[in-house]
């Protein structure tokens, strides 16, 4: 396994649609390795692929719950509503108050191809959104319910 870099808005990587995965290859799962290192590495909740410059329908998350990796994922259900700060580790520094689900319902693929559900509330609903937002090039800014402020700015 290796840390990988951190693309940095405005890098261009963020804005692209991502695509699906095909074959679970040897590179799919040594990426998914690295993304796993690259989040824990940044003491990060979430990594998705194309933060690392890889255009792939694939996220990481670790909400406190463990690590959960997804290969396409798709939404099954949002719902409820929780407004919080969030942050980004392509967005370093930055936080910003985005409304999210309270709860979502997630169908994805393991590294073995395996179809898996995973679902959660607080924390975990909001990193899925967050992180599947990715895929689509969208980032928390755009949902931001107030302009992100940088640290220590006053
Ligand atoms: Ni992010």
């Amino acid at each position: 396994m290796a840390k990988r870099n951190i693309r940095i808005y405005p890098d261009e990587a963020l804005r692209k649609k991502c695509r699906p995965v095909k074959d679970i290859t040897k590179s799919v799962v040594t990426l998914i390795d690295d993304m796993a290192e690259t989040m824990y590495g940044a003491n990060g909740a979430g990594l998705a692929a194309p933060q690392v410059g890889v255009l792939k329908r694939i996220v990481v998350i670790d909400a406190g719950e463990g690590l959960v990796e997804l290969i396409n994922p798709v939404f099954l259900e949002k719902s409820g509503s929780q407004i919080g700060d969030e942050g980004c580790l392509s967005l370093p520094g930055k936080w910003a108050t985005v409304e999210r689900p309270d709860y979502a319902k997630v169908k994805a693929l393991n590294k073995k191809g395996e179809t898996i559900i995973v679902e959660g509330h607080d924390l975990m609903a909001r990193a899925l959104c967050h992180e599947i937002d990715h895929l689509d090039g969208i980032l928390y800014i755009d949902k931001a319910i107030e302009p992100p402020e940088k640290e220590n700015e006053n």
